[in-house]
């Protein structure tokens, strides 16, 4: 049967009749999608700063993405790991030459979750241990592992019975991972930019300190950049960038950006934890399938051959200097395009439902006083423009 409905009332009812409620809506159907703009089915068209939870990096239906999906559904959609792929080689070719110096091999999955429950699973296998330490106000998944792994707000309880060997550390505090750091401990996992919690980052020093505390005591050091990754700072990843004290982890989990929409994960990592890893060790039978692997060969091309990362810098720039000073606003939290405005009050919930009125599309964090803004990487001065004016009249 064909669904006829185009009207949003219409669509939200049988979205409701039909799917579980496990998300709070925004009240509008979004139909297409062209750079940082989404039309509903009212054909009204929203500026998206928020990009589909960070996925719409390279903007929506980026043209060249577009293109690539639609060349490699036309020649295979699919087909497992048990295979040779000329287009896998290249996605795990290139996504090692944007990593920093250091890490040299990619596993392929389906998401962020599963990026990190695999990235613990190959810590354990490299030390010989069980126990992972991660951080108050750190978001690593829905799945068991990662779940459990997870310290912001209520979800560990959701995934009660939690697997067991996760220790919580201060985010920020080096004392307090020294503190569980001892022979049980595989591996410390953490957000370097915890998106989720309100866009909180560490001083550069915690990483540094991080990563000599994991050398000295043989933990591994796993980067989970589902959100920084692919860009969004305006950098590759955050991962051998100056604001965290160029420190190279042993893993990088990715996922959301890093296929435009189309569902992919990936993690990534050194020669010494890939000796540790043998036939069988890892496996999902989507990873590395050969559309996902098109859209994230055209992701990366996009975002290199169109700018993107020196746009997400210079418009962080801008950005920061159009709020310098507005009322209400306490400071602007953040690195490229992972922006956390931090206002005075605990008004973001507010100041999101008013900006969805002037059809501008922002997030809220776990932080009632911070606002997130997570747009694509192509966004436009005159787009940035837009937002602010529209702030301006809000608070
Ligand atoms: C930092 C971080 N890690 C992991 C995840 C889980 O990713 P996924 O929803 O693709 O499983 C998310 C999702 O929001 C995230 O923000």
């Amino acid at each position: 049967m064909t669904l006829t409905t185009t009207n949003f009332e219409t669509i939200a009812a049988r979205e409701g009749e039909f799917q579980l409620a496990t998300y709070k809506k925004m009240p509008i159907a979004a139909v297409r999608g062209r750079g940082a703009w989404i039309e509903t089915s009212e054909g009204e068209r929203y500026l998206d700063l928020y990009g589909g939870h960070a996925v719409a990096a390279t903007g929506h239906c980026h043209p060249h993405v577009v293109e690539a999906i639609r060349a490699q559904a036309g020649e295979l959609l699919f087909y497992s790991n048990l295979v040779y792929s000329e287009v896998r080689a290249r996605a795990a070719e290139k996504l090692v030459s944007c990593a920093p110096e250091g890490i040299t091999k990619a596993f392929f999955c389906n998401s962020g979750t599963e990026a990190n429950e695999n990235a613990m699973r190959m810590a354990r296998m490299r030390t010989g241990r069980e126990n992972v330490i991660t951080f108050t106000g750190g978001f690593h998944g829905r799945t068991a592992d990662a779940i459990s792994a997870t310290f912001l707000g209520k979800y560990r309880e959701l995934g009660r019975p939690n697997v067991p060997g996760h220790l919580c550390a201060e985010f920020g505090s080096i004392a307090s991972v020294a503190a569980l750091a001892d022979e049980n401990v595989a591996a410390v996992l953490l957000e370097p930019i915890q998106s989720m919690a309100g866009v909180r980052q560490a001083q550069s020093e915690f990483y540094y300190l991080l990563r000599e505390l994991c050398d000295e005591r043989g933990m591994m050091l796993i980067y989970d950049e589902v959100q920084t990754g692919v860009g969004r700072t305006g950098e590759w990843f955050f991962a051998g960038s100056a604001a965290g004290a160029r420190v190279v982890p042993d893993i990088i989990t990715l996922a959301k950006a890093l296929g435009s929409g189309v569902p992919v994960g990936a993690c990534l990592t050194t020669d010494t934890v890939a000796a540790h890893i043998k036939e069988n060790d890892l496996g999902t039978t989507f990873g590395g399938g050969m559309l996902a692997m098109a859209a994230v060969n055209a992701t990366l091309e996009a975002i290199e051959g169109d700018g993107m990362l020196e746009n997400a810098r210079t418009l962080e720039g801008y950005l920061r200097e159009s709020l310098k000073g507005m009322p209400g606003v306490a400071r602007v939290r953040g690195a490229g395009l992972l922006v956390g405005i931090e206002f005075a009050d605990e008004i973001a919930a507010k100041v999101h439902g008013a900006l969805l009125d002037e059809r501008i599309i922002t997030g809220t964090s776990s932080d009632a006083h911070v606002l997130r803004l997570l747009p694509p990487l192509c966004l436009k001065r005159e787009e940035v423009d837009l937002f602010v004016e529209a702030l301006k009249r809000i608070l």
